[in-house]
């Protein structure tokens, strides 16, 4: 039938129903969307799409207008999550004596991929997020000192209250330009935009120079900081993603052990020689076990009962994922409640 070679060159799925979902025709698209072979017209197909959502209209698919008993609706439109794609469903009642006869109600439904829209509308999302919350309360801080600042007349020798001032602003707006990088280079590591320079690394001393750029913070919370590391690791990566990992790692075992803490850096073959693994462990407070599907989401952050939430931003471990992901390595993480926490971050060995 003409109707079908047409739909068959489509990159939207088309399934042709009777009033209950059952198929009567599916295009590739639509199989291939359904995981299933365009002959298996058994199952109905509203269960198989609004049913099967995980997020979306969950009261899909008794809630469509199309299924309500006596309903007159022509048309219905769902969006929701299923096998990994963002699905937009469009269904249409309609008379046609193709599959069948016209006594027979048809549904007519095209099934839109909608996963890279999406994608996109959750980075605006994420834009708008961090612009309120991570940009807009240091902005207002910066605005309140420079208009204190302002009505000082001139020629007036500063106090040492309004030089105070001005170092916050300037720690201040540093840190949000730091937050303004992290979260540039986290959207353009996810697009795919981010040229990665992979070389031969000696592991060891790049190790230990994140260490040591760490040791004055460590050193004012008391916290001891051991190596376990081997006499010797190559591995390939770029110099400058694998550092700002690190830091990013030491920085949040140092920011989240109290006092008089233990973290400890080690660097081990795994897979029979063939992967190295850097591990930094601390002692501190750990991650609860809900949490931790989590922790390499933007702007995720643990907030414990009664907690006041530590400064960040939740950005850094979004970073750490997708850095090691464009090197071809990857990141994990252990932890216990009240044990502490180890993140792994793992690349391939070179002999
Ligand atoms: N070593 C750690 N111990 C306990 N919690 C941690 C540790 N590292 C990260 N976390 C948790 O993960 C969250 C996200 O970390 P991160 O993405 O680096 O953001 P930030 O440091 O800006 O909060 C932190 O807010 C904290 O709740
Ligand atoms: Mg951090």
């Amino acid at each position: 039938m003409i109707d079908q070679l047409l739909f068959e060159e489509l990159t939207d799925g088309i399934c042709i129903t009777d009033a209950g979902g059952t198929p009567l025709y599916l295009n590739s698209a639509a199989a291939r969307m359904l995981e299933q072979g365009a002959g298996a017209h058994d199952t109905s197909i509203c269960e198989q799409l609004c049913g099967r959502f995980v997020s979306g209209n969950s009261e899909y698919p008794s809630a469509c207008p199309l299924k309500v008993p006596g309903s007159t609706e022509k048309t219905a439109l769902n969006m929701g999550r299923c096998r990994g794609m963002d699905l937009r469903v469009r269904c249409v009642r309609l008379a046609t004596a193709l599959f069948d006869s016209w006594e027979i109600e048809k549904h007519f439904t095209i099934i839109e991929d909608a996963t890279a829209e999406m994608a996109a509308e959750r980075l605006k999302e994420d834009w708008r997020n961090m612009i309120a919350h991570d940009l807009a309360n240091p902005l207002t801080t910066i605005y309140g000192a420079l208009k204190t600042l302002e009505e000082i007349p001139p020629g007036q020798p500063l106090e040492e209250g309004e030089i105070n001032l001005i170092r916050m602003c300037t720690r201040t707006s540093q840190r949000m330009n730091e937050t303004l990088t992290l979260f540039l280079q986290v959207a353009r590591l996810d697009s795919g935009l981010m040229p990665t320079r992979p070389e031969i690394l000696e592991l060891l001393p790049l190790i230990r120079e994140c260490v040591q750029e760490q040791a004055i913070a460590a050193a004012d919370k008391s916290i001891s900081i051991d190596l376990v590391l081997p006499e010797s690791l190559r591995v390939r990566a770029d110099r400058n993603l694998l550092v700002r990992v690190l830091q990013n790692l030491m920085s949040n075992a140092i920011k989240f052990t109290p006092g008089k803490g233990r973290i400890t850096v080690s660097a081990t073959t795994e897979s029979d020689g063939g992967v190295v693994a850097v591990g930094i462990r601390d002692n501190g407070p750990g991650i609860a076990s809900e949490d931790l599907p989590f922790m390499f989401d933007r702007f995720h952050q643990v907030r414990g009962k009664g907690d006041t939430l530590i400064r960040g931003n939740g950005l850094g471990l979004a970073f750490c994922k997708q850095a090691m992901k464009a090197m071809g390595g990857d990141i994990r993480v252990e932890s216990a409640l009240r044990f502490g926490t180890e993140f792994r971050v793992r690349l391939g060995r070179v002999a």
